[in-house]
Parts: structure tokens; C-alpha cells; sequence
């Protein structure tokens, strides 16, 4: 692959998150934004891309763009889940490097498929699980070693999306196009929980009850789950995920990334995250570790220290993806979110619907 000095990426899919990773691309030094792809259905899309990067060509196909001549080093593959794979077939073909949001598909085949494009021609390739690069995930990967063994984790994803979200666009609601809260929102954290946690083995999962009045028949989403984790390292979780539900406790409210959903004013109203080990419990987002390191004794009888963890939250995970994106395809940096990765997040997904389906526990498959 030629790499010419500022990487000329293409934002493929301009909904809910192509204009961020659009932005991001646009502000990183590394990158310029060489071209927008979307059908832009709407006036008020073609609009908002039109104001939003005035001098980018905007495309209503891929194939539109790629007879262009328009050189494009890399692509952010923002579409909906179920056109993953055709996207990045495309992609392949022409030798672009790929960004592909998460999930990598609702498919673990197609999800393997995709894998197979980028080690069959050694196209760089990395997926979107973008809350890796957020500075409360790092913080928490940075000093998880303080509270020993953990033995345990408590898990939360609880809020309540809006009707207008899911009439924007109604794949978000359809189960046979991979949307509802398990595919779209649980994935991030169980993609966040292997990755500080290592791979989960077995899932427990039953549902909640469904509230949404137009969500009935056949390809109803679910509207949460209460999950039981079994971690091949021995770790037991539990985990509480929920569209619709009025809480604070969610990672976007807790860690303000979302620039679309307020943050919480105190770490504390939404935890999210507890990970209780044999030498201290952290919980996240407050960052705040509870540990009796220098007691004589540790246990029940002797005070318990409070510590604050001192951390730098400044960072935008979007922007410092598409940095790692630039490095990545460089040759500079190794994917910190691999297609593997972005599986295992997917076979975890499949288990936990499997779960639901049998009332059973299942395994995770291994890749
Ligand atoms: N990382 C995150 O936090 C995050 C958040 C939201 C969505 N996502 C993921 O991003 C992807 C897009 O989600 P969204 O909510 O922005 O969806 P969306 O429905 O709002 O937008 C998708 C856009 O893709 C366009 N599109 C559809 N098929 C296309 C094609 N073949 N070529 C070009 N454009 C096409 C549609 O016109 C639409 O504008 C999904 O994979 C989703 O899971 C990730």
C-alpha cells in the first residue's frame, strides 16, 4: 500500500456516527478527509455533510466514489451492521485499509469473513471498539493490577433511548437487521470487560420485560437482559443491560464521551463498573479504589483506605482512534482492536442470545 504523508480516509455511511468519525478525521494532523459516502435519503443529511465539510465530494455509493479516481488510502466503514461485509469486500478489492464500527457484523460467519479479507491480502484492518482508547478505560487497564486477583465484577448498562432514536432509522429496532441493545450497546462492554478481564467462557442471560409499545412480533429487539459472565480466568460477573430504563449508571453518562448525551456531574451517581480483587475493589467511572494496603491485617476489622486515582480524562477516544487508525496503517502501531477481537466481542454477543433463547447457560465458542 502507498502511503502518501496526510492519509486520504473516506467516511463511509454518514447517520448517527459517520459525522464524528468525519470530524475526527478531519482534525487529525494525520488524516484529511478526502470523501464522504452516503445514499443521503434525506435533505437534512445532504445538508448537514453539505455544511459540515463543505469541500469534501460527497457520494451516494462506494462504486460512485471508487470511478472517481479520487486516491483513498483508508476507509471508515459507518453503515449499518448487516452491510459490514459487502462494504468491506469492496473495500478489499481495491486495497483499502479498513475501520469497520462495531459490531464487526451481527453475523459470526460474515464476521470471519471479514477477518479472512484482511489476512488473505494483509490489508490493515481494525475494529471500531472505539471505548479502548477512552482515557477512564485506560485509567482503569492502568491500575486494575492494584486490587489483586479479581474475583469478581459488577456490570451496568441501564438508560433509556428516546422513541425519535429508534423512528430515525428503523433498523435500530429490527432484530433480522442486528439492531436492539445486545448487539448495538452490550457489545461495547463486553468488548471492554475482555479486554481488561481476558476472554469470557460461559454466559448466563434471562430478559426483561419489554416496554415499548410498537416493539411486538417477530422481530422485536430485546429491551434487556440480566447476564451471569464466567471469565476463562476464573473472574465471575454479573451485568444489568437496559434501553428502557431512566438511569444514570451507563458509560456514556458516566464518562461524558457521547457529546450528544450529558455526563453525570459526579462519578458516583453512575457507577458502572466495580471490580472487587483480594487486595482492593476499583469502580469505575469515579476511579476511586478502596484498598487497606499497610494494615497490619487486612479484612473486616481494619479501616478501609479510600483512594482517588489521579487520571488524565481529557482524552477523545473517536480522535485518538483515528490517530491509531493513521499509525496502524503506517505500519507504526499494531491494531489494538483486531477483527479477532472484534469476534470474540460477537461470539460473546451470540452466546448471550443463545442464552436467552434456551434459558440455559451457553459457552462462548472459541475463534
Ligand atoms: N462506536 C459507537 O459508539 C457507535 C455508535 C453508534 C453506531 N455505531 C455503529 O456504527 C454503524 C452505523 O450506525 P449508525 O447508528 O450511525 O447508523 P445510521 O442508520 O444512523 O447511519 C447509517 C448510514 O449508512 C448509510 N448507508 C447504508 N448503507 C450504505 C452503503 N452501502 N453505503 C454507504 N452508506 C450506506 C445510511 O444511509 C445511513 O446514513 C453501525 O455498525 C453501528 O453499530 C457505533
Amino acid at each position: 500500500m502507498t502511503i502518501t504523508s496526510s492519509l486520504s480516509i473516506v467516511v463511509i455511511g454518514f447517520g448517527l456516527i459517520g459525522p464524528r468519525h468525519a470530524q475526527a478525521v478531519d482534525e487529525c494532523p494525520q488524516t484529511h478527509l478526502a470523501a464522504l459516502v452516503d445514499p443521503f435519503k434525506t435533505h437534512e443529511k445532504r445538508h448537514t455533510a453539505r455544511t459540515m465539510f463543505p469541500s469534501v465530494p460527497h457520494f451516494r455509493t462506494l462504486e460512485g466514489l471508487l470511478a472517481s479516481g479520487i486516491h483513498i488510502d483508508g476507509a471508515i466503514v459507518c453503515t449499518p451492521n448487516h452491510t459490514h461485509l459487502h462494504v468491506a469486500q469492496v473495500l478489499a478489492k481495491h486495497n483499502i485499509a479498513m475501520l469497520i464500527e462495531k459490531p464487526i457484523s451481527p453475523d459470526v460467519e460474515d464476521a470471519v469473513k471479514i477477518k479472512r479479507l484482511s489476512e488473505d491480502t494483509g490489508i490493515p484492518m481494525i475494529i471500531g471498539h472505539h471505548r479502548r482508547f477512552n482515557p477512564y478505560v485506560l485509567a482503569t487497564r492502568d491500575h486494575l493490577h492494584r486490587c489483586g486477583k479479581i474475583i469478581a465484577v459488577d456490570a451496568v448498562w441501564c438508560l433509556q433511548k428516546c422513541e425519535s432514536y429508534f423512528k430515525q432509522t428503523p433498523w435500530r429496532c429490527s432484530k433480522k437487521m442486528g439492531g436492539g441493545v445486545i448487539n448495538l450497546n452490550l457489545v461495547h462492554d463486553l468488548d471492554l470487560l475482555q479486554y481488561l478481564l481476558g476472554p469470557i467462557k460461559c454466559v448466563y442471560a434471562t430478559e426483561c420485560e419489554k416496554t415499548r409499545d410498537d416493539n411486538t412480533g417477530e422481530d422485536a429487539v430485546v429491551e434487556g437482559a440480566v447476564l451471569t459472565l464466567t471469565f476463562q480466568s476464573g473472574t465471575r460477573g454479573s451485568f444489568i443491560v437496559c434501553d428502557n430504563v431512566i438511569s444514570p449508571a451507563n458509560f456514556e453518562m458516566g464518562t461524558g464521551e457521547n457529546p450528544l448525551i450529558e455526563k453525570n456531574s459526579q462519578g458516583i451517581d453512575g457507577v458502572f463498573y466495580r471490580f472487587f480483587g483480594t487486595r482492593g475493589t476499583l469502580s469505575v467511572p469515579d476511579l476511586t479504589l478502596f484498598h487497606q494496603d499497610g494494615s497490619k491485617e487486612t479484612g473486616w476489622w481494619s479501616p478501609m483506605h479510600k483512594e482517588s486515582i489521579d487520571a488524565d480524562v481529557e482524552g477523545v477516544p473517536f480522535a485518538l482512534q483515528v490517530e491509531h487508525f493513521a499509525k496502524v496503517m503506517k505500519g507504526e502501531e499494531e491494531p489494538r482492536c483486531t477483527p479477532d477481537d472484534g469476534i470474540r466481542a460477537m461470539l460473546a454477543i451470540d452466546a448471550v442470545v443463545k442464552s436467552l433463547e434456551t434459558d440455559m447457560p451457553v459457552k462462548v465458542a472459541a475463534i
